[in-house]
């Protein structure tokens, strides 16, 4: 396996995609209404990332994907197209942005509620966020891959939640995903032991119901196959010396590590 640390001057331009990217998350919430289409969300971001912040989104013609970010509503588990779809009351989407500035990617998406979701709607993209930041909390050099695969699964799973295990997080730099492979599931103290100037996203899929998924005939989308609904939250990561650094963290974001109630 070919992980390649980063150089502090490529960390330091990790850091700039990272923030530019948090920034189109932060600029498009108050767009995230009932009423609303993906397509329409996609457009705004796009004009964002190309015209005011001179960044290039990554996901366009990525593989041959359509957009410029990925949408995905509800029981859409990750890498939902852009498009007519109208978003109402009570839904729930991820919206994933990735942007390529002075060669260096940064990735990260979020959970929006559009107007009011049930409480166990809110409770789920909830316990997705923690699953998210449990993954993040213990992140230092000498821990494993397999430890933080594990603090996820077991924070979902405690809530009753099941963990998708067909996508994972990446490591990330010039290329848009690279070594290692992120699983969000997994055994303590096994797999990769981290090294400061490792970078790579966190980005669990967590359902309502069961795990499994399956793609649409648009060759993207994947959804659950039981219909549940599906969360997602995501952050580039840089490990440190002494811990780790959010690269994508959000101005207004704070982990508060006390609210989460980790089982067992
Ligand atoms: N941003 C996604 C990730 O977190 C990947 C999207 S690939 C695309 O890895 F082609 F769908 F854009
Ligand atoms: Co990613
Ligand atoms: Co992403």
């Amino acid at each position: 396996m070919s992980v390649r640390l980063k150089r502090p001057e490529e960390i330091e331009k990790m850091r700039v995609a990272g923030r530019l990217a948090a920034q189109v998350l932060k600029m498009i919430e108050p767009h995230v209404v009932p009423g609303v289409t993906t397509d329409e969300l996609n457009t705004i971001c796009h004009d964002y990332m190309v015209n005011v912040q001179n960044t290039i989104p990554a996901p366009l013609n990525y593989k041959g994907f359509p957009k410029s970010i990925c949408t995905s509503v509800n029981q859409q588990v990750c890498h939902g197209i852009p498009g007519k779809q109208k978003l109402k009351d009570g839904d729930i989407v991820n919206i994933d942005i990735t942007v390529i500035k002075d060669g260096y990617h940064g990735d990260t998406s979020k959970m929006f509620l559009v107007g009011k979701p049930k409480p166990e709607v809110k409770r789920l993209v909830k316990v997705a966020q923690e699953a998210l930041y449990v993954g993040i909390s213990k992140i230092r050099p000498g821990l494993r891959l397999g430890d933080i695969g594990h603090a996820i699964q077991r924070h979902a799973e405690s809530h009753r939640y099941s963990v998708v295990r067909e996508f994972c997080g990446h490591g990330i730099g010039q290329d848009f995903h690279e070594e290692p492979q992120v699983l969000h599931y997994g055994k303590p103290d096994t797999g990769l032991v981290l090294e400061p100037g490792l970078v790579f996203t966190i980005e669990p899929m967590i359902n309502l119901g069961k795990r499994h998924v399956k793609i649409l005939s648009d060759g993207w989308t994947a959804v659950t196959k039981d219909k549940s609904l599906s969360a997602q939250w995501e952050h580039t990561i840089l490990v440190t010396e002494d811990g780790f650094e959010i690269l994508t963290l959000r101005e207004d974001e704070t982990i508060d590590k006390e609210r989460i109630t980790i089982a067992g």
